[in-house]
């Protein structure tokens, strides 16, 4: 869709368009390579391109294509005729592999890029997680999304949009989960005790007004097995469900949920944003958890969030409530 070097070429999108649209019919390489402007040959490169990432694709020039099962690509033309009414519509950037789309969106916020720009990949090669570890990012297993927002309010209020992010990607997943899902603050997303979706939020930032601000969600979505130095603390949908997911509909669900709740958060403040926290959070109240910052280990019963979105812990040592900006928290027993 959007013109960016390692992008995926919007012609191949333009095909996999078009062999999705008409997965009924078989459709002539000739009129294939008319309606997306390349020639024959072009065509059948991209169909074996595309075969190759395990798109099934039937046929052969002479014969024409036709698509056997509409592939879970985040095909961005696809994508934004779903997202028709929000500003995520206009600008998607997809890669088949890239390093981090935190990465190029935090570039893309540098060269002045919209608000509500999306970066998408099916693989990330280094994907970034909090506190500088890594997020694991197999191929097409899971979602891999980057916003990049350029927000109306003082830094101060970022710990809010990790909520908001987390609360859209809650309702989104809910969807696909028998069981409700958990948010561990700030924006752990837990199923059944196990991690299955993280949140980056990334900004620059000058002292009373954010520049742009990158919120990054992964969610492991059709991963069989998660690692095995992980799978005590985290899953996929597909693990808990027992069954593949859509994660083209599942992202579709995130960004009009993102979209309705950061729109809230603009029109009527904190507020609501906090008290469906409340709603849908096991940790926002009366949870023993231990909280790990950079400078100190405490432990302690949560006591709600201050308005900026920072969670408060009754410390155990007698200290009074903490104000917890930034840290890892764990449930204790
Ligand atoms: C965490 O829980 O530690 C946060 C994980 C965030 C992962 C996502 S995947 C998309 C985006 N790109 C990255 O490199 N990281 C975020």
């Amino acid at each position: 869709m959007a013109g960016l070097p390692g992008t995926t070429d919007r012609r191949i999108d333009a095909l996999l368009t078009l062999l999705a649209e008409n997965s009924t019919i078989v459709v002539s390489g000739a009129k294939i390579a008319k309606e997306i402007g390349v020639t024959r040959q072009q065509v059948w490169r991209w169909i074996e391109q595309l075969r190759q990432l395990g798109v099934r694709v039937k046929g052969h020039p002479r014969t024409g294509y036709h698509i056997e099962r509409v592939p879970d690509i985040l095909v961005p033309q696809m994508l934004s005729h779903r997202l028709y009414g929000t500003p995520f519509a206009r600008r998607i950037f997809h890669f088949f592999k890239v390093d981090s789309t935190n990465s190029v969106a935090m570039q893309l916020g540098e060269s002045g890029e919209a608000h509500g720009a999306v970066v998408l990949a099916e693989e990330q090669t280094a994907g970034r997680g909090r506190a500088g570890r890594s997020w694991a990012s197999e191929k097409s297993a899971g979602i891999y999304c980057s916003i990049l927002l350029r927000p109306p309010v003082p830094p101060a209020h970022a710990p809010l949009l990790t909520l908001v992010a987390g609360l859209a990607a809650r309702d989104a997943a809910a969807e696909d989960l028998d069981a409700l899902p958990d948010i561990r603050w700030p924006n752990d997303l837990l199923v059944g005790g196990r991690k299955f979706c993280g949140i980056l939020t990334e900004m620059h930032a000058e002292p009373d007004r954010i520049h742009h601000a990158v919120v990054g969600i992964g969610i492991n979505v059709n991963q069989p097995k998660m690692p095995a130095d992980l799978a005590a603390i985290a899953t996929s949908l597909r693990i808990e469900t027992g069954k593949a997911h859509s994660r083209f509909e599942l992202l579709i669900r995130l960004l009009q949920y993102f979209d309705r709740y950061y729109n809230q958060f603009l029109a009527d403040g904190a507020l609501p944003v906090l008290r469906r926290f409340a709603q849908v959070s096991s940790y926002y109240e009366g949870k023993r958890v231990r909280i790990t910052t950079a400078t100190e280990v405490f432990t302690g019963i949560t006591a709600g969030l201050e308005p900026s979105g920072v969670l408060r812990v009754a410390r155990d040592d007698g200290r009074g409530i903490e104000a917890v900006l930034s840290g890892d928290v764990a449930e204790a027993s």
